[in-house]
């Protein structure tokens, strides 16, 4: 029987998908041994809304039984991602009077309850609280304070709160679904979890994820996350381009894209011509491929000119010595990396989920599964601190039960 299997599940808003793996040797190591990766299309959302719990449910479902046939176990808890416009994001300072002369767990512990003690309005659920550094007795930039001596602690913690009804919606869906949060997470720090090395981000780095209709960005400097940022655009906003720009109907223009779309124009040759469908039913007409390639390049300049502006107002666009990592469904593009190279003038590579991974990896390995991925090993890191968030067969069998009568009644 598997043992210490951990799942992440990306409710994304074009596909959910789910990924199982086991936590394999030392925990404290945190290698994840993949066993299994499901996908499905998701239904019942639009934008960031859910518009029917049911649809999404089925979403749920289908994507995590898919990954537990292929991992040939089952799974009773998820991490599950959540994203959205609704997400926001500060910095919070919180100050403590050292307890002994040498500072304690306990005043560390305490120093988080007061800065995590922001009022919170009761449409809002906290659902990150990330110490970032502590002062001690105004001494900057110490990571870890356990040991040191001082009277006055005080912690930098960055705050991230979603809409409780976003967390909601996901927790009903995958109850629903016969499964259990185990913990949200910000899709963005779940992706940058899977793809970016803690050398990068110590450095200096950005990770722009390019999904269906949003697109995240998550900024790192001297090892601490920066900025967050949720942006209402994504492949979706390609697509309906190329709709009116090549006239053709919806899922015609995503098959384009798909297959014929380069995100960078002068790697198209000039003269290549590709077949779409003509106006009438069974004509076909020649529309060269350059066309494509600049309705696509022509948006994702925009996009990343979006990302640029929003680095700059945070004062980060100067500090990112590694540069931008590129990923998301839409990375799958040819010539995302040298259009983002060319707009950031800064180093940019494609981020795929590898390290740390180990098993079915490869099945893991494409920019899309990134999140579902970066959840997964979110959850591996839990488990390696906590000794919880993973599922057991024999929990499993129980906690579905006990799930699905809870619903019932
Ligand atoms: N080979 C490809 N070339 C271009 N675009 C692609 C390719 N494969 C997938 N996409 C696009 O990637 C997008 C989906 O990306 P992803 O799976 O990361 O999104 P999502 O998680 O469902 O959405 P979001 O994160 O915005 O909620 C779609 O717009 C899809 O058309
Ligand atoms: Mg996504």
């Amino acid at each position: 029987m598997r043992a210490n299997l951990i799942a992440g599940l990306d409710i994304g808003t074009t596909k959910t998908s789910a990924v199982i793996g086991e936590i394999s040797g030392d925990p404290r190591r945190g290698t994840l041994n993949i066993l299994g990766v499901g996908q499905a299309r998701t239904s019942g959302v639009r934008g960031d809304v859910v518009t029917n719990i049911d649809e999404m449910t089925e979403s749920i479902r289908t994507s995590l039984k898919e990954a537990e046939l292929m991992a040939g176990a089952s799974v009773d808890r998820v991490f599950a991602g959540i994203g959205g416009e609704h997400i926001r994001a500060s910095s919070s300072m919180g100050v403590v009077a050292v307890a002994d002369e040498e500072i304690s767990h306990d005043d560390v512990d305490r120093v988080h309850v007061v800065a995590r003690a922001v009022a919170l309005p009761p449409d809002r659920e906290m659902l990150h609280a990330i110490p970032q550094e502590y002062v001690v007795d105004h001494r900057r930039g110490i990571k870890d304070p356990v040991g040191m001596t001082g009277t006055r602690l005080e912690s930098d913690v960055y705050l991230v709160t979603c809409a409780s009804i976003a967390a909601a919606n996901i927790r009903r869906a995958v109850n629903r679904a016969g499964y259990r949060v185990q913990e949200l997470v910000l899709d963005p720090l779940a992706g940058a979890r899977s793809i970016l090395t803690e050398d990068e981000k110590e450095v200096g780095v950005a990770m722009v994820e390019i999904g269906g209709s949003t697109m995240s960005v998550a900024a790192y400097f001297e090892g601490k996350i920066r900025h967050v940022a949720i942006l209402p655009f994504g492949g979706t906003t390609l697509t309906q381009d190329l709709v009116r720009g090549l006239s053709v109907p919806y899922a015609e223009a995503v098959r384009a894209k798909e297959r014929f779309a380069t995100a960078y124009a002068q790697l198209v040759d000039p003269r290549e011509t590709v077949e779409l469908p003509g106006p009438s039913p069974n004509q076909q007409r020649h529309v060269a491929r350059e066309l494509i390639a600049h309705i696509v390049e022509q948006r994702l300049d925009e996009m990343f000119g979006l990302v640029e502006r929003e680095l700059q107002e945070q004062d980060l666009l100067n500090r990112l010595g590694a540069g931008i990592v590129v990923t998301g469904g839409t990375a799958a593009l040819p010539g995302i990396v040298e259009l983002a190279q060319q707009i950031f003038a800064a180093p940019v590579r494609l981020g795929r989920p590898g390290e740390g991974l180990s098993g079915l990896a490869d099945s893991v390995a494409r920019p899309k599964f990134a999140t579902a991925t970066g959840l997964a090993l979110w959850g591996a890191d839990r488990f390696a601190e906590t000794g919880e968030g993973a599922s057991t067969l024999t929990s499993g069998v129980l906690t579905k039960l006990g799930t699905w009568i809870k619903e019932f009644f």
